[in-house]
């Protein structure tokens, strides 16, 4: 069977988005940033308006919270960048264009809902955080592979599910109902975004099952957060790691398995020899990524006897 050109896989996938956005627009619930924000906490900053200067004392959440909001938030603030790299990939016409629109409308939320949260209650440095998102925006980002259909839907698939599962923890660690109630929803439309696109990739291994394997094997491979060219993103995944926020253990067991068993990969009939080959790559990583999960939960686990013990 000969490979199917990008433009084929639109075509052939586009009745398949046109369900699935059906599907979503029919579960997404509406809701509001604004209610998700303790305004009555809020002070006005130093600057024009004369009032007080932030101060490390202004909030009480962990050092570890502030760090993963921030790369979170930072994560979000790179939508423009998102934007154009599904829509000049999936095209701005159609079920695709009104997709991409759709998504990029929600994620808008994600950005406005966190940073008012972090700026009325003062938990995080609001003239540091700015610094930080002119230098990241600057930056810009770029998906690897982000001239392929399939290896883009697998990308998404995953990376969706990583940021619900970010988000969610990194609400669980503020220990602030209210912040944990807001990444809670904003978690919760990360999931819908997974479901969508894994079910578009669902499809693509009826329809080309050996380039869908190869596209997950390439992406599983090299996966990296969307945020990774976050300034100082090294130290900052160790600290959200450690604190068991997103660490190796969840990204193997609650992002990557469990997407790869709805796609049933280990069971998908019809490979060629190429196929054949990414699905082995796919097992030898997911045997290699447990080995390094495990190593570093040791790691961890040593640090914290060791730091009991001080
Ligand atoms: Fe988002
Ligand atoms: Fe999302």
């Amino acid at each position: 069977m000969t490979a199917l050109s990008q433009t084929a896989l639109l075509l052939e996938l586009e009745p398949v988005v046109e369900r699935n956005l059906d599907r979503h627009l029919a579960v997404a619930k509406e809701w509001f940033p604004h209610e998700y924000v303790p305004w009555s906490e809020g002070r006005t900053f130093d600057g024009p308006l004369g009032g007080e200067a932030w101060s490390e004392g202004d909030s009480t959440i962990p050092d570890v919270a502030r760090t993963a909001l921030i790369v979170n938030l930072l994560t979000e603030d790179n939508l423009p960048s998102y934007h154009h790299e599904i829509a000049t990939l999936f095209g701005r016409d159609g079920a695709w264009g009104t997709w991409v629109h759709r998504w990029t409308a929600e994620e808008g939320r994600h950005g406005t809902a966190i940073r008012d949260y972090l700026t009325v209650t003062r938990a995080v440095d609001p003239v540091a955080l700015e610094r930080a998102r002119m230098v990241h925006m600057s930056a810009g980002y770029a998906n690897v592979h982000d001239d392929e259909v399939l290896h883009s839907l697998a990308y998404v698939s995953f990376q969706e599910l990583a940021t619900r599962i970010s988000h969610r923890n990194t609400g669980r660690v503020t220990g602030d109902p209210a912040c944990e109630a807001l990444l809670a929803r904003v978690a919760a439309d990360e999931n819908l975004h997974m479901v969508f696109y894994r079910n578009l990739l669902a499809a693509a291994f009826e329809l080309a099952p050996s380039q869908a394997m190869r596209a997950v094997a390439d992406v599983v491979a090299d996966f990296q957060m969307p945020g990774n060219g976050i300034d100082g993103f090294a130290r900052k995944s160790v600290a959200i790691a450690l604190a068991g926020i997103y660490d190796l253990r969840q990204h193997r067991d609650e992002v990557v398995a469990p997407v790869l068993r709805q796609w049933d990969v280990f069971n998908v009939t019809g490979l060629d020899a190429d196929g054949e080959a990414a699905r082995e790559a796919i097992a030898a990583h997911l045997d290699e990524l447990d080995r390094a999960a495990s190593r570093f939960e040791e790691k961890r686990a040593a640090r914290a006897a060791r730091l009991a013990s001080r």
